[in-house]
């Protein structure tokens, strides 16, 4: 059973949690003075010229062009633990230091409209944050959903308890849409997973949760092994997605509850949500195979069936987004639970579990002491019933029907023509997408990939704080707008690899890259535990 259990876990860190966690305590802090911070790959001296020059024209351009959105910003970061946290991690952390002192980014926004965003100083930007993953059809639709929901519910208001009428409908359409018997409300993804994984051990009387290497699930401890969390999730096993040993385990072992997939994973298979602040190197890659997807996901159905084990969509992120009938649809696998969140609420927060019957009942009918416990004050708000019953009733129409017509044709045409363009010019960049879910990989091997969202910020693209990881298009993204879209991102690329940042030869391969900062990190540990060392900062020579 161990064996099997350790041949059905990815070989990274992402794959062994306790390792992880012990790996996260021992890496040392150190970063890079400016004397070091342009050649950290041992570039010649005029390319390290060449990257300080680039790099002080753009903090120019951030400085004058962010002034008011940074200043806010500034006033209140050092009170918000949110913004110490992201503005931290947004690049890797020996770099983070001088980046903070240089590009001020801001953390304000003063409006939104089609398919760009305006901050506190009026740049308007073309919006590729996707606000997490809700904006599916664009910023205007979600407003006109709040807008017309509050009209729908104004007569009841914040009355919780009973249910608003339109609750009604909503729970008959998320029915249809689902193909499952039942529905609770929540008001978070993290809560539906919660309620999802709990319902699953009741009715199974096992305890493990499955899930699989990298996939988020929401910040709840027993779907967050590792890095992240202080305690170890000792009921939950992270095995390898894509791979026949997970099947056999799940074959073999009795203890197991559930399994938990995110579909978004399709795009990078055991790797976490990438985001800029550990491109360390130009290891990243992505790519999106629907068949072999589909596939796996069929079998992993056969398997649960046969072993009576509860099969768990997590939709939060892909839901709606892939198809209307969300990823379910899309690949053809039904599931025993799904969740839903994020853009199912027309824009409020909002958590939903559809399952069917037999997982879904919180009561024994021969044992009525033992039940299963779920609450939420402002479960089923009745604004948030509001709002989702314009969002359910709009996915019905036919304008925004026809949003997902040919959608991954259109995607995935774009795709390739922005890649294509990226190779002409001989850029090492490029991109992957799920449909509308992108993210960007670099070829030659580079310390500084991670400069790239800046440069895309300069050139007037709104990006989450992963940076280049995960770029999210709502679906109303025109022909004209996109087209916007690519030549800026063309361009950036063209600015970057002007200010020398991509320079290669032929020793630095991403191996290489690796061994130099594990010896940094192993000198800054010394430093840090020798009476000749500095405890506070290292700097590396
Ligand atoms: C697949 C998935 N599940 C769960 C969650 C958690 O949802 P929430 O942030 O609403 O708690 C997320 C959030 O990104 C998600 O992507």
């Amino acid at each position: 059973m161990r064996l099997q259990l350790s041949q059905a876990k990815h070989r990274s860190l992402s794959g062994h949690s306790r390792m992880a966690r012990r790996f996260a305590s021992l890496v040392p802090f150190y970063e890079y003075g400016e004397s070091q911070f342009f050649d950290t790959d041992r570039a010649p001296g005029n390319v390290a010229a060449t990257r300080r020059a680039g790099f002080m024209r753009l903090a120019a351009i951030f400085e004058q062009r962010f002034k008011k959105t940074a200043a806010l910003t500034g006033e209140i970061s050092a009170s918000v633990s949110d913004l110490q946290f992201t503005s931290r991690y947004r690049v890797p952390f020996q770099f983070s230091g001088l980046v903070r002192q240089y590009f001020r980014t801001g953390s304000f926004a003063e409006s939104s409209s089609g398919v760009t965003v305006t901050d506190l100083d009026g740049n308007g930007s073309y919006d590729l944050t996707g606000s997490y993953g809700v904006n599916v059809f664009g910023y205007d639709f979600y407003k006109e959903c709040i807008e017309r929901g509050a009209e729908r519910v104004r007569g009841l208001g914040p009355v919780l308890g009973a249910y608003h009428p339109v609750t009604a409908y909503n729970i008959r359409r998320l029915l249809q849409i689902s193909g499952l018997d039942e529905v609770s409300f929540h008001m978070s993804g993290t809560e539906a997973v919660m309620q999802a994984v709990r319902l699953a051990r009741y009715h199974t009387r096992r305890t493990h949760l499955v899930r699989f290497c990298g996939a988020y699930h929401g910040w709840w401890g027993d779907v967050q092994p590792g890095v992240g969390n202080p305690l170890a999730a000792r009921e939950t096993y992270t095995l390898k997605d894509l791979d026949e040993a997970s099947l056999r385990l799940l074959r073999s072992r009795r203890d197991i509850a559930c399994v938990l997939v995110n579909p978004l994973q399709a795009l990078h298979p055991n790797v976490s949500a990438p985001g800029d602040s550990t491109l360390i190197d130009s290891g990243r890659t992505a790519a999106f195979d629907r068949g072999a997807y589909a596939d796996w996901l069929k079998r992993l159905r056969e398997v649960c069936s046969a072993r009576g084990i509860v099969l768990i969509f997590d939709e939060v992120f892909v839901g709606f987004r892939l198809a209307p009938g969300g990823a379910q649809e899309y690949f053809g696998v039904r599931a025993d639970m799904v969740t839903y969140g994020k853009t199912v609420a027309g824009g409020l927060p909002v958590g939903v579990l559809c399952g069917l019957h037999r997982y879904m009942r919180r009561f024994r009918e021969d044992r009525p002491a033992d039940i299963c416990f779920a609450r939420g004050t402002f479960n089923s708000h009745p604004y948030v019933m509001g709002s989702m019953c314009e969002f359910l009733q709009r996915l019905d129409t036919d304008p925004v029907r026809s949003l997902y017509q040919d959608l991954d044709e259109i995607w995935n045409a774009r795709a390739r023509a922005l890649n294509e363009r990226l190779a002409a010019e001989q850029l090492p960049v490029r991109v992957a997408n799920l449909s509308t879910i992108w993210t960007i990989y670099y070829l030659d091997a580079s310390r500084y990939n991670w400069m790239f969202q800046y440069y895309l910020r300069a050139a007037g693209l709104a990006l989450s704080w992963v940076g280049t990881g995960r770029l999210i298009f709502s679906l109303n993204y025109t022909d004209t707008d996109y087209a916007a879209v690519a030549e800026r991102i063309l361009s950036a690329a063209k600015d970057m690899h002007r200010d020398g940042w991509w320079w290669s030869n032929a020793e630095l391969t991403n191996k290489s890259i690796r061994h130099r900062v594990f010896k940094e990190m192993l000198q800054a540990r010394w430093a840090s535990t020798s009476p000749m060392g500095s405890i506070s900062s290292p700097r590396i020579k």
